[in-house]
């Protein structure tokens, strides 16, 4: 049989194919974080931070895919006496895993429920559910109804059906803590700022782990009933 090798010639164009790819879009993702300062400079005290997330993955790196403001304030506030329900899993999983008592994620994807059930294998206190697509997502929904109301100290809808998941985990907030809406500016997750009513909220938008463009990030705290 003839097996097809490439000429060295064709290897060496393929190479430097490639490499210029990879450089125009470095540069491109470095015209993207000069904008970023530009717009907030506040936001070049986590320049060092970012750049050691650059192209990794935030599962590796343990981290949360929110703002560093909202990953420090978070860091400040969480401790082995809290208890977080998130939709949607990644880095923050393990985040969450290493400082406080109680997590339990609501995961639609079986490979990622399959990986962070690995990651998470070692602690205590960390439940991932593994809600599939299947059918109309209406259990992944309702997953954080199984909790009585006021039982968490932190929400984060950072998952599928946003406003459905933040509609539903508003109550199971206790008062004073924290419910969180990831990607806040899409119009298409509006609703949830009517749901909040008036409990008060503060938007963040800055540089976050591995992300390239800016992270928009609200923050509400609850009020007592
Ligand atoms: C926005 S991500 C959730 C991120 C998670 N809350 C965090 O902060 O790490 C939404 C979904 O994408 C998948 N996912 C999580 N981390 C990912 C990553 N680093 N890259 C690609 N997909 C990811 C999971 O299925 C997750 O439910």
């Amino acid at each position: 049989m003839l097996e097809h090798t490439a000429s060295a010639p064709a290897r060496a164009h393929e190479a430097l194919v490639r490499a210029a790819r990879s450089s125009w879009s470095t540069a491109q993702d470095v015209r993207r974080l000069a904008t970023r300062i530009l717009e907030d400079p506040q936001q070049s005290r986590y320049l060092r931070r970012w750049l050691s997330t650059y192209r990794r993955s935030t599962l590796d790196l343990e981290l949360p895919w929110l703002p560093f403001q909202v990953i420090d304030r978070l860091d400040a506030v969480l401790d082995r006496s809290s208890r977080v329900f998130e939709f949607g899993g990644g880095g923050s999983t393990v985040w969450l895993a290493r400082r406080v008592g109680e997590v339990v994620t609501a995961e639609h994807d079986p490979e990622w429920h399959a990986l962070l059930t690995e990651r998470t294998r070692q602690f205590a206190g960390v439940t991932v559910l593994d809600l599939d697509m299947s059918p109309g997502l209406d259990d992944y929904v309702a997953s954080i109804d199984a909790f009585p109301d006021g039982f968490f100290d932190l929400v984060v809808v950072d998952g599928r059906e946003r406003v459905r998941c933040f509609h539903h985990a508003l109550p199971k907030v206790r008062p004073g803590g924290v419910l969180i809406l990831d990607d806040s500016q899409r119009d298409r997750y509006a609703r949830a700022f009517g749901i909040a009513g008036e409990h008060r909220h503060v938007t963040i938008r800055g540089l976050a782990p591995c992300k390239t463009t800016r992270a928009h990030t609200t923050v509400w705290t609850v009020r007592d009933a």
